[in-house]
């Protein structure tokens, strides 16, 4: 399917219907994404963690990323595909993050996410100047994971929750298509997404967003460990997952899996000729 949605129909949506992301990392999950009717597919960098079994997102390169968004971008999914920019790959250097954020351009994104608020504005000035659209990310950032002191709920204090609205203010002048805000109150969100023309995509951080993003393996259920409560599973699919690898090495253990149906058969005649009379014919 052609891909109908780009950065300046998302940036349209702005107080209008609410816009759905979701992650994916590879070309099954985008198809999936593209059925189900989702606007924007975001191949995040928590593909360190659900995915690749890291602890925390800080250990995915640009190599790593990009070799996911061309997985995704190979389902020639009609969402917007969105590429995290992995931690470090727009910290040393203008040039180093506009490199960057063309190699994931290259592998298939049509945009680009990275993480922080008005101290990343020379970075999304430049990225942008490179004609790529730049989607903002404050609020829990999980790249800062260790100045943060861990996944902690952002913005709770006055002065935290006035420092975002003006780290909002600023991405969005600067010309971000979107932000999105990762675990902070519901009043907070809320006041940030009236402060911002451009949309707020929201996870942990209430109604008020004007679109809502889920990870893949959480809303699908495909980990089963203990999640944070802004997430909503809407499907067990790792439950069913082993109950099916269960039951296909219960057939396998007790000879019921191949059955002839399921095999492969010589023809009468070549059987004969190898003196396998009584096999069954293809
Ligand atoms: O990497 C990711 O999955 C994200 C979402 C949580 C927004 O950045």
């Amino acid at each position: 399917m052609a891909q109908t949605i780009t950065a300046p129909a998302v940036r349209a949506r702005k107080g209008s219907d609410p816009l759905v992301m979701v992650t994916a990392y590879d070309a099954p999950g985008a198809r999936i994404a593209d059925e189900a009717g989702v606007d924007l597919i975001l191949v995040g960098d928590s593909v360190a963690m659900v995915v690749l079994g890291y602890e925390d997102t800080l250990q995915v390169t640009v190599e790593d990323m990009a070799h996911h968004v061309g997985a995704v971008a190979r389902a020639k999914p009609r969402p917007m595909v969105v590429a995290d920019l992995p931690w470090m790959s727009y910290h040393l250097s203008v040039e180093e993050t506009v490199r960057n954020s063309a190699a994931l351009i290259r592998a298939g994104a049509q945009a680009v996410k990275l993480e922080g608020g008005a101290k990343r504005l020379p970075m999304v000035r430049a990225i942008l100047d490179a004609e790529i659209p730049v989607m903002g990310h404050i609020g829990l950032t999980p790249q800062s994971i260790h100045a943060l002191g861990g996944f902690k709920v952002q913005g709770k204090q006055a002065d935290a929750a006035a420092a975002l609205v003006d780290d909002a203010i600023a991405l969005a002048d600067a010309g971000c298509f979107s932000i999105v805000l990762e675990a902070v109150p519901d009043e907070v969100a809320r006041l940030v997404t009236q402060s911002v023309d451009v949309p707020t995509i929201g996870i942990g951080a209430g109604p008020w967003c004007d679109g809502q993003v889920l990870v893949f393996h959480d809303l699908l259920g495909l980990q089963d460990k203990l999640a944070p409560k802004f997430v909503r599973r809407y499907a067990s699919l790792k439950s069913d997952a082993v109950t099916a690898m269960a039951a296909f090495a219960e057939d396998v253990r007790t000879k019921r899996f191949p059955s002839a149906e399921e095999s492969y058969h010589l023809s009468p005649e070549t059987a004969e000729v190898l003196g396998l009379y009584g096999a069954a014919a293809s």
